[in-house]
Order: C-alpha cells, then structure tokens, then sequence
C-alpha cells in the first residue's frame, strides 16, 4: 500500500480493515482493548458524571449507612454541603453501602452501591437514559434496581433497592431497608 496523507490519518478500525478484518474480528479486536464498555450491550457511553462520595464522618449524615452494622437507616442533610448536589437532577453520592441519585422527574432512588454483578464500586446513574450502569463491565439497572443489562448473564441478581424519602421541605431524605 502507496502511503498518502489520507492513509498516515487513518483510524484503527479503517487500518484494521485494509488488512482484511472481518467486522466480527475487529469488534473481538476492540474487545481485548482497555476499554470493555465498549463491548457492553448497553448503548449508553461511559457516563461522564463519576457522582461524589462524602466522608463517612459528615455532619450532613446522621444513621447507619452500611450493611455490616444493621438494618440500613439513615438520613442526609441536603442543606449540607457534602450532601446539596443530591437536590439536582441526574447527581449522585455513594453513602456507605448505597448510592442515592436525584433521578429523571426529580424522585430519589436509593440502590446498594456495589453491582451485582461482580461487586465493583463502578455504579453510576444516568440522566440522559434514566438507568443505573457499572463500568467494570457495563451491567446497567432500571431505577426500581431491575437489570437491564446483565453483564453477567440470566441470572445476575437485581440490585437491591432501599426505601428513599424526601421531607416535606426537600432538605432531609431518610434511607431505609
Ligand atoms: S461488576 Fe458491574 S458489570 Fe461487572
């Protein structure tokens, strides 16, 4: 092959396919890349939006946010800093065992924090598509925890979802099993 300008600025995909690549072949080529969510049934991207994940010692947290000590039971101060970009749309913070997100419609919904797939801390929500997603393999869950996508096949587990609700003046949520 004559190099020109147009072949030097060639992608990968378009190099991989001058050499012959089937499209089944490149898509296994892309999968051994770094980057397996690229792999994932889901069609969403990798969410830009990594969430926040407060200090277990903030003031904004009153109750038991983790599993090993007891029955999940808790409430945040959203007037408090660590916890006040929880009243915007499509935020989230990981607390202890959960994750809370201020979803789509502006209702929050409280999910276990670790994917049941293969329990990484990679579970984010995604406004743009209403869903919760993992990154280590790209599982993704409805807001009512249900899979979506199962990157772990039929009988990956739903994630648990825990009760979440807001005061009547919006500032407090309490989070229960
Ligand atoms: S651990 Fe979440 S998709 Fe595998």
């Amino acid at each position: 092959m004559k190099p020109n300008t147009t072949n030097d600025q060639m992608n990968r995909g378009d190099f991989l396919r001058s050499l012959g690549m089937s499209s089944a072949a490149l898509m296994a080529f892309y999968c051994m890349g770094t980057t397996l969510t690229a792999c994932s049934g889901d069609s969403d991207p990798a969410p830009g939006n990594t969430g926040t994940t407060p200090p277990a010692t903030s003031t904004g947290l009153t109750g038991n946010a983790q599993t090993s000590k007891g029955a999940i039971n808790f409430t945040v101060d959203l007037t408090n800093a660590d916890f006040s970009k929880l009243k915007t749309q499509g935020e989230f913070v990981k607390v202890g065992d959960v994750l809370i997100a201020n979803t789509k419609g502006g209702s929050y919904v409280t999910l276990q924090r670790l994917c049941s797939h293969q329990s990484e801390d990679r579970v984010v929500y995604q406004l743009a598509s209403d869903n919760f997603f993992c990154s280590a393999h790209g599982s993704s869950f409805g807001t009512d925890g249900s899979v979506k996508f199962a990157a772990g096949g039929a009988g990956q587990a739903a994630m648990k979802l825990y009760k979440t609700t807001a005061s009547a003046d919006g500032n407090t949520l309490t989070v229960t099993a």
